[in-house]
């Protein structure tokens, strides 16, 4: 009983010591059991130090990063990625409006880019017409899909269609971190002769081909 006594009255008072006081405030530094790196040895900015040669804390960025301030080159043309231009926002400078058309130069080269691009990320749910019968749809992994030929998405303009590819539309996710942003334009000017290809018109044929229609 005794040694029962003398053992519980130890077991309290390190009881208290450890949990009594947690939650105290206090200048000291914490005990730590895993540290999980939160604290680590760093240089303040702008301090001198005598682990790099030049006694700098700041140093350049090494050979072969990109700094933020590099510029793009987007169709031959350099711009910066947080310039306020209707080919990184799809809106016009100072506005929320869409631009109305694509501002690169659209080119079969860029339609041949755009065309190998929507298939590669836009069949899957879109299908190869655009008619948003991809596979996502056969195998049930997505009810609704968009139709690109609706007159409704026909008539919106491209930069609005720029900003659904860049930054997803509902149930469709944001593609702007896959397809480079030169490409994005691309995909536009493939989805428009994509569109294009349902509006034709019989005036639109020479009149020879005209000639041989039933
Ligand atoms: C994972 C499936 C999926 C993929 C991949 C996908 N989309 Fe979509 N997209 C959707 C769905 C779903 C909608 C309908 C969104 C809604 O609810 O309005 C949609 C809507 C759209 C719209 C209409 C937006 C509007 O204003 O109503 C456009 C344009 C479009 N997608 C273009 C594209 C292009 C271009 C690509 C390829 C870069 C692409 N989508 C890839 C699922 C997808």
């Amino acid at each position: 009983m005794r040694y029962f006594l003398l053992i519980f009255g130890v077991l309290v008072v390190l009881v208290v010591l450890i949990a009594g006081r947690r939650g105290d405030l206090t200048r000291n530094r914490p005990l730590q059991i895993f540290p999980d790196m939160k604290r680590q040895l760093k240089l303040r900015p702008q301090t001198a130090n005598s682990f790099f040669v030049s006694g700098l804390s700041s140093q350049l960025p090494p050979p072969g990063t990109i700094a933020r301030s590099e510029p793009l080159n987007v169709g031959g043309q350099a711009v910066y990625p947080f310039e306020d231009l209707p080919v990184n926002t799809g809106r016009n400078p100072g506005t929320t409006n869409f631009v109305e058309l694509n501002p690169l130069p659209v080119t079969a080269q860029l339609l041949e880019r755009g065309q190998q691009r929507y298939g590669i990320y836009c069949t899957p749910c879109h299908g190869a017409t655009g008619e948003g019968k991809g596979i996502t749809q056969k195998i049930g992994a997505m009810a609704v899909v968009a139709n690109l030929h609706d007159k409704r998405i026909v008539e919106l303009p491209d930069g609005d269609l720029f900003n659904t590819i860049s930054h997803g539309k509902n149930l469709m996710g944001a593609y702007a971190p896959q397809i480079a942003l030169e490409d994005r334009w691309a995909v536009v000017a493939y989805l428009r002769a994509l569109q294009l290809s349902r509006l034709g018109a019989v005036d639109d044929l020479s009149p020879e081909v005209r000639a041989t229609l039933k």
